[in-house]
């Protein structure tokens, strides 16, 4: 027998729901939550996502609701992704300012106002016809410094638009610093970007591939996103280069796979750190929940306090505007 017990007892304070609540380490709160939507240029009705039960691709309509309902329920913030009608080599659609992107934010704005961050992520991939995130050099390889280009345009369109906070999401080298630059130039030097510093090639984006129909029509991603078994320091790296570039948030995706990763980064920056739940994440849980295997809401809360607890600031998850509704406030 221990010499603590039977004084120490750790079952004292996880007797009632009370005890346990007032005890919790670890709180969600709907304002730390940013939804990612999805919306496609030319369609007239909301288009479910096979791959993801309960996502679907938003009309210009829709996803002004979608909005609505997130600022109503508290979530912090929401991110567009779109997908235009056509796509091309050098990805036209990202900085059009009549593309996809730039009007539903338009529209986005219009519905929620200030009720929280209308915020764009920011790459080619849903824009070029082969699908990479980056404009390709003659032999296929994606073009590093002239993608860059390309990434400043679409912000600068962007935030033109009203993005209230930039996301590049491609992974090419100094992209913080090339948007940074465009946007200072452009007049929007208070316009925040949040890096996805850290983002690994990942099988868990399967999903996100149907739903922003951007799968690459050759290759993977694999030499620009980083390799999961990559070398140790790297995470680190990434992000030190982001805030030296003037990164104002940081990001770790995915997020279940690589929490040790996330405490990491967590313990090391002053920054707000985020961590996206991707498509993959989401779909795993959708589908045992379907099969009756799991407890749905339950592993769902299970998941997010877990990415919490190993230091998410914010949270990107497809399932926002319902855990926000089910939080406490
Ligand atoms: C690239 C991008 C991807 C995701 C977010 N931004 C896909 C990719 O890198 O292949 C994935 C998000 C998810 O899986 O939920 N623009």
């Amino acid at each position: 027998m221990s010499a603590e017990f039977p004084v120490a007892r750790p079952r004292r304070l996880r007797r009632t729901a009370p005890l346990r609540r007032m005890v919790a380490g670890t709180r969600l709160h709907p304002g730390d939550l940013i939804l990612p939507v999805f919306v496609k240029e030319g369609i007239t009705e909301p288009n479910p996502v096979g791959s993801m039960p309960g996502v679907v691709q938003h009309t210009l309509d829709s996803v002004r609701k979608a909005a609505h309902d997130a600022a109503e329920a508290g979530v912090g913030g929401l991110i567009l992704f779109g997908i235009p009608a056509v796509k091309d080599g050098r990805g036209s659609g990202a900085d059009d300012p009549e593309g996809i992107v730039q009007r539903a934010l338009g529209d986005v704005l219009a519905e929620v106002g200030d009720a929280l961050v209308v915020m764009t992520d920011t790459c080619l991939d849903e824009f070029t016809h082969h699908g990479h995130c980056g404009i390709l050099t003659p032999d296929g390889e994606v073009d590093n410094d002239a993608t860059l280009e390309r990434y400043a345009s679409a912000a600068v369109s962007q935030a033109r638009a009203g993005s209230q906070m930039i996301a590049p999401s491609g992974m090419m080298d100094g992209q913080v610093a090339a948007i940074r630059d465009a946007l200072d130039s452009a007049g929007f030097a208070q316009v925040p970007i949040m890096g996805y510093s850290v983002k690994y090639a990942s099988g868990f984006y399967g999903p996100f591939r149907e739903a922003a129909e951007c799968a690459p029509q050759f290759g993977d991603r694999s030499s620009y996103q980083q390799d999961s078994a990559g070398p140790i320091g790297e995470a680190l790296r990434e992000v030190r280069l982001d805030l030296a570039e003037g990164a104002d948030a940081v990001m770790v995706k995915p997020a279940l796979a690589y929490l040790d990763i996330l405490r990491q980064i967590r313990d090391a920056v002053d920054v707000p750190v985020a961590a996206y739940q991707v498509s993959g994440e989401y779909a795993m849980v959708e589908a045992a929940a379907a099969n009756g295997w799991i407890d749905r809401e339950r592993v769902i809360m299970e998941t997010l306090t877990a990415i919490r607890r190993a230091g998410a600031d914010l949270i990107l998850t497809y399932w926002a505007t319902e855990v926000a509704r089910r939080l406490p406030v």
